[in-house]
């Protein structure tokens, strides 16, 4: 049998990816799950998104939650940037990290942000300098990585070449979107594969899988197996991108935990409180999240 690592990161994406696939929600509402996902133990929040309202409406206010969530010390609340703007309103914001946002796809790129791949790199190095310069860390999220919406295959070696331009535009983290739910195990050993190649262990990777076609947890397995240890993952299943037709949630966050802890694979994070989390996202966008283990009932919750 593999060896599974003996701990993972995961991040909590509902309040960003989640939400802005939603119709809008009050602010009050966004910070009232942030400061409850903060409570489970989780160490890193994607929070809030710094992009046009106009392109994504219910990520207006962004800096209206990031001053309004109680910050608890050890968690770090990171923010979706398109841009250099978007870097500099995140910045004002206060945000701990910034994620900076390329497709591997030059159509959904420009779906997305309206710009080339190659415009967006040198942005890259824009956001990169002015996070740098405000002492925070910037990543580098490659969307459209295991394929794209529009174009169809996304060819692995185009995935890590981009990634090599985005280490070298001095990218501090690197995590790799499947942006509408196309990776299979067979599509993750591709790109990690490749990744390899250009010299980019899975040890440095960060996933970010989509449930849209229920293989989010299997590709999280294949990844764990090859010593992958940050995944993204959203409380109750939010999540979407608006620019990606089909898109659905991400991989849930408490199936996730689930998963990993049977496993003993330490997240630190307590299931119980998380699922109390997964109960108050349905209330806030009315509407039943597909989550497996909110619906499974208190006795099939727990491994032990
Ligand atoms: N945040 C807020 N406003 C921004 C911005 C940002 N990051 N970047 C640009 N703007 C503003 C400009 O100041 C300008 O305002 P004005 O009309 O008042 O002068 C306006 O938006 C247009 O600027 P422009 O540079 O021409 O942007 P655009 O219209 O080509 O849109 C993006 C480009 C990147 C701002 C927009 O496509 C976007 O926000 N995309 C994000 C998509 C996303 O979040 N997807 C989720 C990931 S799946
Ligand atoms: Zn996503």
């Amino acid at each position: 049998m593999s060896e599974w690592p003996a701990r993972v990161e995961i991040r909590e994406v509902g309040p960003r990816d989640g939400l802005q696939n939603e119709a809008a929600v009050p602010v009050a509402d966004r910070v009232r799950l942030i400061d409850a996902l903060a409570r489970t133990g989780l160490r890193r929040i994607e929070a809030a998104a710094f992009v046009s309202a106009k392109a994504i409406p219910p990520m207006a206010g962004s800096d209206d939650v990031m001053a309004q969530i109680d910050r608890l010390e050890g968690v770090t609340y990171s923010v979706l940037v398109p841009n250099a703007k978007g870097a500099e309103l995140a910045l004002a914001a206060h945000a701990d990290e910034l994620e900076l946002v390329v497709s591997a796809s030059e159509t959904h790129n420009q779906k997305n942000v309206r710009r080339s791949v190659a415009e967006s790199l040198v942005g890259a190095y824009e956001v990169v300098e002015l996070a740098h310069g405000a002492g925070v860390d910037a990543e580098a999220i490659v969307s459209t990585s295991f394929g794209c919406p529009y174009e169809g295959d996304v060819e692995p070696q185009r995935v890590a070449q981009l990634a090599g331009h985005l280490v070298d535009a001095g990218a501090d983290r690197l995590s790799f979107g499947d942006t509408t739910g196309m990776a299979t195990p067979r599509r993750v050993h591709d790109l990690l594969d490749a990744l390899e190649r250009a010299r980019i262990p899975a040890g440095r990777v960060g996933l970010h899988f989509h449930n849209t076609r229920g293989t989010a947890l299997a590709n999280v397995l294949a990844a764990l197996e090859r010593g992958v240890v940050r995944f993204d993952a959203s409380v109750g299943g939010l999540g979407g991108c608006p620019y990606a037709p089909g898109a659905s949630g991400n991989a849930v966050t408490e199936d996730l935990v689930h998963m990993c802890a049977d496993m003993n694979i330490e997240t630190g994070i307590d299931l119980d409180a998380l699922l109390g989390c997964a109960e108050m996202a349905q209330e806030i966008v009315g509407r039943e999240l597909p989550s497996a283990l909110l619906h499974a009932g208190p006795r099939t919750r727990r491994s032990s």
